[in-house]
């Protein structure tokens, strides 16, 4: 099904601006970015956040007339974007040309009478639309077109893979497959924006940021969306505007530290959603985690969410990594495809563990493209070197400056295709001293362990701690003894790749589907002798790295 995203007449710039978002967003997926200057993230979040500011969430009878559904509405403003998606029924997201509109529907809304159970009257802008007289209007529907925002099964992404005409050409399909869509963007941020409806009745002028890869381009369909909740904003907003010799604070409670102060926020925030949120269920208070968090799902979005609060460091990585993904055009296809491998090798879980996590992942294909020769992406350091005075940025005593116009940064000369870097990176990875080194995407090259953790990935701005430090030393030999493997299997393919209509799953879906990739590599291996040194030398390192050596992690 084709997302339904239509343009109605509007006034002034927001359907321009849709339009150019829509150019620079498929930009990025044919690697023609370069020509079209790149909007910072603070630009894009801004933007993002006033239209969902101005967008409704409505819950549909499943016989509805679109038209009259729009002109119903109309009444309220114009519209400059609508969609229908379906999760557990018909939902609407309609976008208003203004605010004011939202604050004209919401007069005209009522609070649900009940029988058996009372409301809340909470007034968001979340709304249920009912039909006075819906035997007479079922007649005219329209077909309503949905938009999709579930990932491909596998069953379509093994087939698409299949009949892709090379590994540049899979990892790129891969990508556009499980990339967030224009309409799931939309939705994470309507979502935080009424979950900061929310937290705004206790903390005025509150902002809920979505972070994570939500924001910073490399979530996939389904991932979580990560909010924050920004109170900082609140205090910043005066300061500016106080003149003459006195100055004002609120009176306010104090608490031993900012870790209670995070706690207590966060506890009175979750029993909030819990009690008055309308949509939101599974309220969870996880608040002894070393990052305290609300975990909860927000039914009618279908996102399972996590509210966070002093955790600034997290939203300026989101930032980092949003830079990265915009630099080059590979380096998206990458992470998706690494991602993607890991999840289906069961390297990384929806469940917390020992297990790698996709954060960790996303590092590795930095740093990995950071080694390259010359360098795909440049180092943390280069681009603290090019910020200027208005990008220096301290959070808790931590250095988190570094350019935010991408249109600065050099594009690299590096020209290697995605097919050798995906090879590239199983054998760098397959073959790296985890034992003695860590990743540092800081400086860019490997530097001596501080500390016995098995893999260590250095925290690019709290550069004391590890971001990998829960890692297992099994689950790091199994990420290394599946590197090794796809890079065998990726060097056996320049030789017997099966034609498109033996239906055999060949490159990247020979490496991402579990049970073919052994079936295929035991297959493989059996009919085949080594061609070269170096495959032999690969094979050699898959018999020594049997789970008896599990304690062997530094590929040598
Ligand atoms: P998904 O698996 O798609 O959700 O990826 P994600 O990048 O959103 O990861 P996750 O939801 O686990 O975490 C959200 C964000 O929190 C990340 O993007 C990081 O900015 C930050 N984060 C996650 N784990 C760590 C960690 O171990 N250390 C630090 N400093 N930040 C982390
Ligand atoms: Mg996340």
């Amino acid at each position: 099904l084709r997302p339904t995203h239509r343009l109605l007449s509007c006034p002034g710039t927001v359907a321009a601006d849709v339009k150019r978002e829509e150019q620079s967003s498929r930009s990025v997926e044919t690697g023609s970015e370069g020509r079209i200057p790149k909007k910072k993230f603070s630009e894009l979040q801004k933007e993002r956040r006033e239209q969902a500011q101005r967008t409704v969430l409505i819950h549909c009878p499943n016989k509805i007339s679109e038209k009259k559904f729009l002109k119903y509405l109309s009444q309220h403003g114009p519209i400059s974007n609508h969609f229908f998606y379906e999760s557990f029924g018909l939902y609407a997201v309609v976008e208003f040309c203004q605010k004011e509109s939202v604050t004209s529907l919401q007069n005209i809304t009522r609070t649900p009478s009940m029988d058996t159970e009372a409301a809340i009257p909470f007034k968001s802008r979340f709304f249920n639309l009912k039909m006075k007289n819906p035997s007479s209007q079922t007649s005219e529907q329209s077909c309503i077109q949905c938009s999709n925002h579930s990932p491909p099964s596998s069953k379509k992404l093994s087939e698409l893979l299949c009949y892709a005409e090379s590994i540049d050409d899979q990892l790129n399909t891969l990508l556009k497959e499980f990339q967030l869509t224009e309409e799931d963007i939309k939705l994470r941020y309507l979502t935080c924006s009424l979950i900061e409806d929310i937290a705004a009745a206790y903390f005025l002028d509150c902002t809920v940021r979505p972070f994570g890869s939500s924001v910073n381009s490399f979530g996939k369909l389904g991932c979580d969306l990560d909010m924050f909740l920004d109170l900082d904003e609140i205090g910043k907003l005066n300061t500016n505007k106080t003149s003459g010799n006195f100055l004002m604070e609120f009176q306010v409670k104090n608490v031993p530290s900012e870790r209670v102060a995070t706690q207590k926020i966060l506890s009175v925030i979750g029993e909030c959603l819990d009690h008055f949120g309308p949509g939101c269920v599974g309220v969870q208070k996880i608040l002894n985690a070393r990052c305290p968090l609300v975990r909860f799902s927000h039914q009618a979005s279908g996102f399972q969410c996590d509210l966070t609060t002093n955790n600034r460091i997290a939203l300026k990585s989101s930032e980092l990594l949003y830079i990265y993904g915009a630099l080059d055009s590979r380096v998206r296809a990458m992470v998706f495809s690494i991602r993607c491998w890991a999840r289906a090798h069961s390297l990384t879980s929806s469940i917390p563990g020992s297990w790698i996590t996709n954060f960790s992942l996303t590092m590795m294909v930095i740093f990995f493209l950071q080694r390259r020769s010359p360098p795909i992406l440049p180092t943390l350091d280069y681009l603290k070197t090019l910020a200027d005075a208005e990008d220096k940025c301290i959070i808790e005593g931590h250095n988190c400056t570094f350019i935010r116009d991408l249109n600065r940064i050099k594009p690299s000369g590096n020209t290697e295709t995605l097919e050798s870097l995906l090879k590239e990176f199983f054998e760098y990875f397959g073959n790296f001293a985890f034992n003695k080194n860590s990743i540092n995407i800081r400086q860019g090259r490997e530097q001596n362990k501080p500390e016995s953790s098995p893999l260590h990935i250095q925290n690019p701005f709290e550069t004391s701690l590890n971001i990998s430090k829960n890692v297992s030393q099994s689950q790091l030999q199994k990420f290394v003894d599946l590197a090794r493997e796809s890079a065998w299997i990726l060097s056996q393919e320049d030789k017997d790749r099966p034609s498109p209509s033996s239906n055999q799953p060949w490159g990247l879906a020979a490496l991402l589907l579990p049970s073919v990739v052994n079936s295929v590599s035991l297959a493989k291996k059996k009919r085949k002798k080594p061609a070269s040194e170096r495959i032999k030398n690969l094979l050699e390192s898959i018999k020594s790295s049997s789970p008896e050596n599990d304690t062997n992690t530094n590929g040598k």
